[in-house]
Order: structure tokens, then sequence, then C-alpha cells
């Protein structure tokens, strides 16, 4: 049964692809920048990719041309592979997006990013990249967001990335990084900071309380110490925040469970001593888990009322 699904979807994913390379042999873009042609080459075999067209321009195909990928795909494996070079300057297109997502990728993260001086997003989500975090990826103007999670990256967020001029959002989840958190970081606009699943320590570095646009604060399954900073409680425009066995120590300061625009909270395994229930929680609240918390008195009765999922 599930074998016939997975052979469906394979004969239609062959399909589309034979429908795309139909479609994108009409050029609409000028084609991509010489000196960036460069560097998608450089990018490419320090990703650990092998381009079966060298020659090929990544603008018109819109991808990396590379040989056959090893990923397993499950229903939940969704491979992609999108180079988009929305901006040109009116003789040359410039590479602005790079998504290779579950393309088994085992090289390092490439410094050259840096000479794609338009990039604003690239996402290697679920590639078996190993090695550090290049300190020089910060100088990049333009870029938005950074995700590479679920990889093997290993090493501490350089001090450097501190200094991201438009840098928004950065999800490190499901890697091997390490250290403190830099308090530079706190120096960055962020509206997502997703750090889970990593070998974190220390505290939270006080500069975080800057981030006042912040929206989505997860970092789960870590090792960090020291007690829930109570700056959380003025990220006003917070909507998501996990700390499921973070290594953070309670109490949890109320003013969390008050925020209002905060309708996603979960957090588990803390210790530390004992606080009371707060007697507040934002009415908006959609998810509220609580396990494992050095927690006491009673459950504000109006919860109930809010139709909240919750698990405690
Ligand atoms: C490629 O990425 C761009 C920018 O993120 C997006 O607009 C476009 O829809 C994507 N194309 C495909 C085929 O996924
Ligand atoms: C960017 O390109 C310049 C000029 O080709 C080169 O000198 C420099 O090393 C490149 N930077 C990186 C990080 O590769
Ligand atoms: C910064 O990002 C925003 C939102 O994507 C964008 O509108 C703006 O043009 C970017 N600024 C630069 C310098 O790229
Ligand atoms: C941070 O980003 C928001 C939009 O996301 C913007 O309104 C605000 O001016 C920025 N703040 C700084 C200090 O750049
Ligand atoms: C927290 O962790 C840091 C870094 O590992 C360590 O230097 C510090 O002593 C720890 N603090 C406490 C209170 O455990
Ligand atoms: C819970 O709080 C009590 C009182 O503050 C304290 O004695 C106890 O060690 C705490 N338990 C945990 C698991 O932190």
């Amino acid at each position: 049964m599930l074998m016939m699904h997975i052979n469906q979807k394979m004969s239609l994913i062959l399909l589309l692809s034979f429908l795309y390379f139909r479609q994108v042999t009409v050029a609409q873009v000028p084609r991509l920048h010489p000196d960036e042609a460069v560097v998608v080459r450089q990018i490419a075999t320090t990703l650990g990719a092998t381009l079966t067209n060298p020659t090929d321009d990544p603008c018109q195909s819109g991808k990396l041309l590379v040989t056959k990928t090893y990923a397993i795909v499950t229903e939940f494996t969704e491979i992609v592979n999108n180079i988009t070079c929305n901006y040109n300057d009116g003789t040359f297109s410039h590479v602005t997006h790079v998504t290779m997502k579950s393309m088994s990728l085992e090289g390092t993260l490439p410094p050259e990013l840096v000479n794609l001086t338009f990039l604003k997003e690239i996402e290697l989500t679920r590639n078996y990249l190993s090695g550090g975090l290049p300190k020089e990826w910060a100088t990049m103007r333009h870029l938005n967001k950074i995700s590479l999670t679920a990889n093997r990256l290993s090493g501490k967020i350089p001090v450097e990335w501190g200094k991201f001029a438009n840098l928004t959002h950065l999800s490190l989840e499901a890697n091997r990084l390490s250290g403190t958190i830099p308090k530079e970081l706190g120096y960055v606009n962020l509206t997502e900071l997703i750090l889970s699943a990593n070998q974190f320590v220390g505290s939270l570095p006080i500069t975080l309380e800057n981030l006042a646009e912040l929206k989505d604060f997860r970092i789960s399954d870590n090792s960090f110490n020291g007690t829930v900073p109570e700056f959380i409680g003025r990220w006003s425009k917070l909507q998501r925040l996990e700390m499921y066995s973070s290594g953070l120590e309670g109490p949890i300061d109320p003013t969390i469970f008050a925020l209002g625009n905060l309708i996603d909270l979960r957090i588990t395994d803390m210790s530390g001593p004992k606080f009371d229930f707060p007697k507040l929680i934002n009415k908006k609240m959609k998810s509220l888990v609580l396990r494992n918390l050095n927690m006491s008195g009673s459950i504000p009765k109006d919860i109930w009322d809010m139709g909240v999922q919750k698990t405690m």
C-alpha cells in the first residue's frame, strides 16, 4: 500500500520535471552576471554538489543542475532545488534566493556566498552540511533569511553575526552548534530566532532584550543555564515561545504568560524554585504546553473557557 503510494508519487515527480525542462527553454530573464556565475560554481563545490552542466545558467533553469541526490523520499521529504534571480541591473541577473532542501549535500557552508551581492535568502534545510558558520556572511547587506535547519554544523555562532544589517529570520535548529550565544546577536533586528536542538550553553545574553520585533523564539533541547530572563515578558510582538528542556531554570515571570500576542507557549522540564501559576494568561492563547515545571497553585478558571489546546 505504502510502496504503491511512493511509486505513484515518483512517477508524478518524473513527469513534472520533464514538463518543467520543456518550459524553461524560453529565457525570460537576462543571463546571470558572469562574476556571479563563477561564484555559483564555487558555492556548488563547497556545498558538495556536482554540477552536471557547469555552463548552465541557474537564472534560466531556476535551479542548480546537479547529479542525482540520494535523499530517502518519503511523504515528508520535500526536495527543493531553487535558484531565483529576482534582481537585474539592466544587463545581467543577480541571484537573490538559494534554496536547496533535502538534497543530501555533504559539504560545508560557503564563505564565497558573500560575493552574491544581492542575496536575500539562503535556505539549506535538511542536508548533511558540516563545519562552522562563516563569519563573512554577516557582510551581506540584503540578506534577510538564513535557514540551516537539520544539518551537522558545529562550532559557535560567530560574534561577527551581530553585524547583519537586514537579517530577520535565523534558524539553526537541529545541528551540533555549541558555546554561548554571543551578546552581539542582540544587535540584529530579528523576528524569528530558532536555536532548538543544539548544544548551546551559558545564559541568554541581556542584549537579547533589544529584540523588540521578535515573533518566534525557540530554544528547546539545549544546555543553557541561569533563569528564564524577565525581558522575554517585554517582547510585545512574541507569538510563539518554545522551551522544551532548554536547561534554563524557573521561575517564569508572570508577564510572559500575559504577553498580548503570544498564542503558542510551550515550556517543559524546568527546575528551579517553586512558583505560582500565573493569574493572567493571554486570552488569545491557542496552544499551551506546560509540563514538569516546579509550578503550584490553581489554574485560572477562565483558561478552560478559552478553547485552548492544553497539555499539562
Ligand atoms: C523559487 O523560489 C522563489 C523565491 O523564494 C519562489 O518565488 C518560487 O515560487 C520558487 N519556485 C519554485 C519552482 O519553487
Ligand atoms: C569575493 O570575490 C573577490 C573578488 O573576486 C575575492 O577576492 C574574494 O576572495 C571573494 N570572497 C570570498 C569570501 O570568496
Ligand atoms: C531589507 O529587508 C526588507 C524586507 O524584506 C526589504 O524590504 C528591504 O529592501 C531590505 N533592505 C535591503 C538593504 O536589502
Ligand atoms: C526593525 O525591523 C522593523 C520591521 O521588521 C522595523 O520597523 C524597525 O524600524 C527596525 N528597527 C531597527 C532598529 O532597525
Ligand atoms: C553557566 O554556564 C557557563 C558556561 O558553561 C559557566 O561558565 C557558568 O559557570 C554556568 N553558571 C551557572 C550558574 O551554572
Ligand atoms: C521545587 O521548588 C522547591 C521549593 O522552592 C525546591 O525545594 C525544589 O528543589 C524544587 N524542585 C525542582 C525540581 O527544582
